[in-house]
């Protein structure tokens, strides 16, 4: 007798098969040993994943009805909130510890997106907890800018209560510094859905029909999978794209090609004076989107050469997500003049802020500058313990050991299956980008999209979408998941493709 999840309930029920392994430690468990089989994918249909186990018991659910919180949600919600209820059949969380979220009816999910990389070391992390309610909030207060500042360059901090205001807050210290105007990004990033940081943003799912971003360009993503040009060495990840490559070692053809794309940007869209480029090192609601390796550096030079700062947005790649490095600018070798962050930083608390050069305050203090709740003692405490639960917990190494090992299993199944066209990305800010065959790259259709993901939910996993197509699932959790948990992840993602083949 094996235990099976119930890919409806999630609760454990009792039937009789055989379990195999998979991948490592995840296990399949045959139900009723049936196994029927129509294609060559090699698996049987009947059985389910096996969710990894946890001692964590929630608490039961006594607040009002899932109809009830639809009702409301519909009735008196702005419409948005019904756009992003993501699922056909929605979840309703009620509790979440570490990795693992429960919904209503005590079902449990694995959590592969973390409220869009913003839970960096687990929900309801007991240690950071512990710390953060300990009081010491006047202590903690003094104590993050240099916490902070010890994990970034020397410089000065201003914390704000989100990424939106800390790029808000950016663009007008890069404008009053340089005295210049224009702000160039790549196209399909995401800064933020204020109007100033709207413009910075180069996504028209996120864009309204309103004057917003005056003095901001959008130049062409160096995206070496999607974009004109790419090939099998480009990037910095565990995973290369399946385009040739034709390069002599050393050299990158893409690179050349994409910084020309930003030259004639320059030469065309742009005043000879600009004040700044702001750019993520892994672009997050892209899709995890990768630039050739040395493109950042290069972008930098002609940057500055034209009077401008070069910012790293690092709001979802920071604290350690990117598996080497503390910060994905690391990644590229390059040295920002501006670093804004967010989500990871308060793991689920608003809290964000800006770090750049004493130079470049200096420009800020000829005004007042002010908000209420920035940098408030609480958010201060929560984002200290974050920092040294970070440390203690070793979740940098701890992103790249299984970041590493899921984009390589990612890959294999990139080669078992026509619709995966792409597995990328750097510890745990991971894209999969699915297509409707590999030699087009034609972005897989939002219904075969949302079959999978509602398949994937169904079997006990929250992962994202994103990209300009809405084509990559995005995987961005807990920096505390396990191997296991990967491996489970992997199984159930197998079986959902293999799933959806079938059908199709
Ligand atoms: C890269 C990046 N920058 C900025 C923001 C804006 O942050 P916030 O939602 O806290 O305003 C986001 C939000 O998703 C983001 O992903």
């Amino acid at each position: 007798m094996y235990k099976v999840i119930s890919c409806l309930t999630g609760r454990r029920a009792a039937v009789s098969g055989q379990s195999c392994s998979w991948s490592g430690s995840a296990k399949f468990h045959l139900a009723g040993g049936a196994s029927s089989q129509k294609s060559a994918f090699k698996q049987p249909t009947e059985d389910l994943p096996e969710m990894p186990p946890c001692n964590f018991r929630p608490e039961q659910y006594k607040g009002m009805s899932k109809e009830r919180m639809m009702e409301i949600r519909k009735r008196n919600c702005s419409p948005m909130t019904m756009k992003v209820t993501y699922y056909k059949k929605p979840v309703f969380i009620h509790q979440g510890y570490m990795q693992w979220l429960w919904d209503v009816d005590g079902t449990r999910y694995l959590d592969l997106f973390a409220g869009v990389a913003t839970v960096s070391v687990g929900h309801c992390h007991p240690y950071g907890r512990r710390k953060a309610a300990a009081g010491q909030t006047v202590a903690h207060h003094q104590h993050l800018p240099s916490l902070l500042l010890s994990r970034s360059s020397q410089g000065v901090i201003y914390l704000t209560n989100s990424g939106s205001e800390a790029n808000d807050l950016a663009m007008l210290m890069a404008r009053l510094y340089t005295g210049n105007f224009d702000i160039i990004t790549f196209r399909g990033s995401y800064h933020g859905g204020s109007p100033q940081t709207m413009g910075l943003t180069s996504n028209a799912a996120y864009k309204y029909p309103v004057a917003n971003g005056l003095g901001c360009t959008n130049t062409m993503c160096p995206d070496v999978f999607r974009g004109p040009w790419g090939g099998s060495h480009c990037r910095d990840s565990p995973v290369q794209t399946i385009r040739d490559c034709g390069c002599a070692p050393g050299h990158c053809m893409a690179n050349d090609r994409y910084i020309e794309q930003l030259k004639e940007t320059l030469v065309t869209s742009v005043p000879n004076r600009i004040a700044a480029f702001f750019g993520e090192p892994i672009q997050g609601v892209g899709g995890a989107v990768q630039y050739p390796k040395n493109f950042l550096q290069d972008a930098y030079k002609l940057i500055r050469e034209r009077g401008g700062i070069c910012i790293a947005d690092e709001v979802q790649t920071g604290f350690g997500r990117t598996g080497n490095h503390f910060w994905g600018f690391e990644g590229h070798d390059v040295l920002p003049d501006m670093v804004t962050m967010a989500k990871g930083i308060g793991n689920g608390f608003p809290m964000g802020a800006v770090v750049t050069t004493p130079e470049i305050a200096a420009s800020f203090s000829k005004g007042v500058h002010f908000n209420t709740f920035g940098g408030n003692p609480v958010a201060c405490a929560v984002a200290s313990s974050v920092l040294d639960t970070i440390r203690e917990d070793g979740t940098q190494r701890n992103s790249l050991e299984v970041g590493t090992h899921l984009m390589t299993e990612l890959a294999k199944l990139r080669d078992k299956y026509e619709i995966i066209g792409d597995v990328r990305g750097k510890g745990l800010q991971i894209g999969v980008e699915m297509v409707k065959d590999k030699a087009s790259r034609e972005p897989l259709p939002a219904d075969a999209m949302n079959e999978i993901f509602e398949d994937v939910k169904d079997m006990g996993v929250l992962i994202g979408k994103g990209g300009l197509y809405g084509q990559t699932f995005r995987i961005k959790p807990p920096m505390c998941i396990t191997r296991d948990d990967a491996d489970f992840f992997l199984a159930v993602f197998d079986k959902s493709l293999h799933n959806y083949m079938e059908k199709r």
